[in-house]
């Protein structure tokens, strides 16, 4: 045979193979992706979402504000004898601390196979996806930074790996997903500092922080790298399906990457994540700060009090034995918020019994005041550690100002990117704003029929002065009609 024909064969032989496997790839993706969706929409939810159960579970999305939730309301609404060990930590859940009733943590949403689901509610907080990316770029960055004050890499890590041997708590680097971003960037800003010194000092334009790669790795790098691609983007939406990087569910790895690579399949994902937001107790939206958190004090704040008044979960027996070991105590100062440490260990019973006398007696416009004075000295103290750590990267220093300044064509690949978490998080606008009229008709409700009553009156009085200005309104518009058909008439 002609060596051309064989040729032309061997390669038609080879496309039809190629074609082949990329459809049997596709049919064996859309397989396992449509299994998966099927057992967990059938899988069987708490009936009764508007009541808090016994276990609150946080399912904290990273770069939500989720932090500020946990510190200035649930460590103020629970005691933390009640808290699940190991929150928030690489040694995951302990299932030993049986009488726990409240766990906040990064894990995704399979941790509810171990958790008594029937007795479980789910809370959690959703971010315009565009937002959590800018943030999960300049937070990695921030942390990372913080080790520049080392002389290089190795120095670096053979610290930060002495002080978390030495510390009984958790740091930034044990906890999904910044154990795998922190050091990732942090190597990267060594690498970067060092090809700057070799080169010599050439401090040249300004540019805009997120595009500064003399310094740090540019933010359209970021979004490209397989690791982001892997644990950020559409985060929420597999951390709600309980899908990421961190899943307990064994196939989780592989459903991820088939919806990686076909889009299409993401939308059996996405059904999953809608549903089980819709079965939670709580949604909050990070941007909606203030009505976020009226709704989480009304919602379940005030069912957290009434818990704790109701079944007397006693001070002393509880307490008593597992105090020592609450992780969640030790994890503040790296969590990057800091709250008082020194002298939380020194008095911790004492001021344990007197929290509690003050939960149970909480209202839920004490707590919002608790958390609003809570919330402001968590924002100075977060903006000191900032500023502290962005000072090694100077010139670069990120800014709502300089975000602005980055182009639409990032802009419109990070919501590419991210088309899960860009429907997901419209979803969640649906189902908070339908909620929050709820509430307001609620607390309404509770008011008392005869302010109802005034603000329907309210409502009428209002609209009297309405239709007088409409009125005058009219009138004038006909009188200075008329004017000027009078004007006209004199003119001729
Ligand atoms: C999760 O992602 C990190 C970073 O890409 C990777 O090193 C790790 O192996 C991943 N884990 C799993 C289970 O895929
Ligand atoms: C709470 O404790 C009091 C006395 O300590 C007891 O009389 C009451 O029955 C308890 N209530 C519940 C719900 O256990
Ligand atoms: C406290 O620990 C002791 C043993 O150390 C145990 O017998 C007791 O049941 C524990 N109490 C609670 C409330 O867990
Ligand atoms: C506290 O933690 C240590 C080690 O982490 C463990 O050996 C000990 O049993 C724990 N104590 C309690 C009361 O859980
Ligand atoms: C905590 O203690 C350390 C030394 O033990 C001290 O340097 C630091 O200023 C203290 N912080 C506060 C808030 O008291
Ligand atoms: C704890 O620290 C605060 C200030 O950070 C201080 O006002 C308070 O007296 C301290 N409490 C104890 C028990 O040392
Ligand atoms: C609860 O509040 C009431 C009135 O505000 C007060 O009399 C009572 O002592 C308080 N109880 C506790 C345990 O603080
Ligand atoms: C970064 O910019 C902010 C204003 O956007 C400023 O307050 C802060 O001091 C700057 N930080 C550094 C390290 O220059």
């Amino acid at each position: 045979m002609d060596p051309i024909i064989k040729l032309t064969l061997l390669l038609l032989f080879f496309r039809i193979a190629c074609a082949s496997t990329v459809e049997k790839n596709f049919e064996h993706c859309e397989t396992v992706v449509k299994n998966w969706a099927s057992s967990a929409l059938h899988q069987g939810i708490n009936k009764d979402k508007h009541t808090l159960q016994d276990l609150l579970f946080f399912l904290h999305v990273p770069r939500t504000g989720g932090r500020s939730y946990y510190h200035c309301f649930l460590k103020k609404l629970y005691p933390s004898s009640q808290e699940c060990p190991r929150s928030y930590d690489k040694l995951r859940f302990d299932p030993r601390k049986e009488k726990c009733r409240l766990l906040a943590t990064h894990d995704d949403y399979s941790m509810m196979e171990k958790l008594p689901k029937e007795r479980t509610s789910v809370v959690t907080i959703v971010r315009n996806p565009v937002d959590r990316v800018f943030s999960s770029y300049e937070f990695s960055v921030e942390v990372a930074a913080r080790f520049l004050v080392h002389p290089d890499l190795a120095s670096a890590t053979k610290m930060s790996k002495r002080l978390r041997a030495k510390k009984a708590g958790v740091s930034t680097l044990d906890i999904w997903p910044w154990k795998y971003l922190v050091p990732w960037m942090r190597a990267d800003l060594f690498a970067r500092r060092h090809a700057r010194r070799q080169k010599g000092s050439s401090e040249d334009k300004i540019d805009s922080p997120y595009d500064m790669k003399d310094i740090l790795m540019p933010l359209q790098e970021f979004i490209d790298d397989p690791i982001v691609h892997d644990i950020v983007h559409n985060g929420a939406t597999f951390q709600i399906a309980g899908l990421t990087n961190n899943s307990y569910l064994d196939e989780s790895h592989e459903i991820r990457h088939c919806v990686r690579e076909y889009k299409s399949l993401g939308q059996h994902v996405l059904r999953v994540a809608k549903m089980r937001l819709d079965a939670m107790l709580y949604v909050g939206l990070t941007a909606e700060h203030k009505e976020s958190a009226t709704m989480f004090a009304n919602v379940v704040g005030s069912q957290v009090i009434s818990q704790l008044r109701d079944a007397n979960f006693s001070t002393g027996t509880l307490a008593d034995n597992q105090s020592g070991n609450s992780s969640s105590l030790h994890l503040d100062s790296e969590l990057e918020s800091n709250v008082d440490q020194n002298n939380s260990t020194l008095d911790e019973k004492a001021l344990q019994d007197e929290d509690e006398a003050k939960r149970k007696n909480m209202t839920v416009t004490e707590l919002i005041e608790v958390y609003e004075g809570c919330i402001s000295s968590l924002l100075k103290t977060q903006s000191r550690r900032r500023f502290a750590s962005l000072k090694r990267i100077s010139p670069a220093n990120f800014s709502k100002e300089a975000r602005r300044h980055v182009s639409d064509a990032v802009l419109q690949e990070i919501r590419t990117l991210n088309y899960l978490d860009v429907d997901l998080f419209k979803y969640a606008q649906e189902i908070f704003a339908m909620r929050h009229v709820q509430l307001m008709g609620n607390l309404d409700m509770k008011d008392g029929s005869e302010s109802k009553l005034d603000r329907a009156r309210a409502f009428e009085l209002w609209r009297i002065p309405l239709l007088v200005m409409l009125f005058i309104l009219l009138l004038v518009l006909f009188l200075l009609a008329n004017a000027r058909r009078r004007v006209s008439k004199v003119k001729v």
